[in-house]
């Protein structure tokens, strides 16, 4: 685990809004994030990624084809070329302009984010493709101190957590700075139940302080598991009021949720 032993309460359950709010704006931009904290997301989810020119961007693909109207990789584009365009698109559809001028939209930079949303915001930054990002971790970590987002607040929360599929993006982040709390991503298939081999595990607790799972794989017996070794669990993404209840009830500590509204009366 992180230096903070561990740095997420285990009894806490808390709603992380993935992508912002992007059930009902265009994900991973300021109005998405914008709309998670007036709908009072406990955490903020976004992805991250480098242009041409070393910048870190926010984006989920690794190319820009699917959320703006243009085509190619992000480490392709230059800063400058990547504020051109709107990421208001899926898939060539324009989605959620909730009357917004269509400029609202641009590809933030991380930076940007920590500067538009209020100090007491919470982050997950996923770290994606880093394979073909040479120094990413570093930049993160280096923006994340500039920030002072290596800290807690009262509750005992982390004011940021980095999660990853890339379980080496995750080892590297650690061994720059052991301080910041670590979620190893899973994915499983539907009709599998979560499961981690011994071996995995105890390579897992040298480094996280956590699992992130994808939701329908997830038992009591596994929350339980994970628990008992000090993990705390997150499910994504849960769009489902009665799924979310379930896990909350199994003790799941967080959800990735598209609405983070999902549980308002
Ligand atoms: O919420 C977990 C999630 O962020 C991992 O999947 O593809 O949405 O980044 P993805
Ligand atoms: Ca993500």
């Amino acid at each position: 685990g992180s230096d903070w032993d561990n740095p997420m309460p285990e009894d806490g359950f808390i709603m992380i809004a993935h992508r912002g709010a992007s059930a009902y704006e265009p994900e991973n931009t300021l109005p998405s994030f914008e709309l998670a904290e007036k709908l009072d997301a406990d955490y903020i989810e976004l992805d991250v990624h480098l242009t041409k020119d070393g910048e870190l961007i926010v984006m989920h693909d690794d190319e820009v084809d699917r959320t703006t109207e243009s085509m190619g990789k992000i480490k392709d584009y230059t800063l400058r070329e990547l504020k051109e365009l709107d990421a208001n698109e899926e898939e060539g559809e324009i989605v959620a302009v909730t009357g917004r001028d269509k400029d609202a939209y641009e590809i933030p930079i991380l930076s940007e984010v920590f500067d538009e949303m209020a100090d007491d915001i919470h982050y997950v930054i996923e770290l994606k493709d880093t394979e073909q990002y040479v120094g990413i971790e570093k930049k993160i970590i280096d923006l994340m101190k500039e920030y002072e987002l290596i800290s807690e607040n009262s509750n005992g929360y982390p004011r940021a957590i980095i999660h990853s599929f890339d379980k080496e993006a995750l080892k590297e982040v650690h061994r720059l700075n052991p301080a910041i709390p670590l979620l190893q991503l899973i994915s499983f298939d539907e009709d599998e139940e979560a499961k981690i081999p011994k071996k995995e595990l105890k390579d897992m607790l040298s480094y996280a302080s956590g699992v992130g799972v994808s939701y329908e794989a997830i038992t009591p017996s596994f929350v339980n598991k994970m628990h008992k070794e000090g993990l705390v669990v997150h499910a994504y993404t849960v769009d489902d009021a009665e799924a979310a209840l379930r896990l909350k009830a199994m003790g799941v500590n967080g959800i990735h949720t598209n609405e983070p509204d999902l549980l308002d009366e």
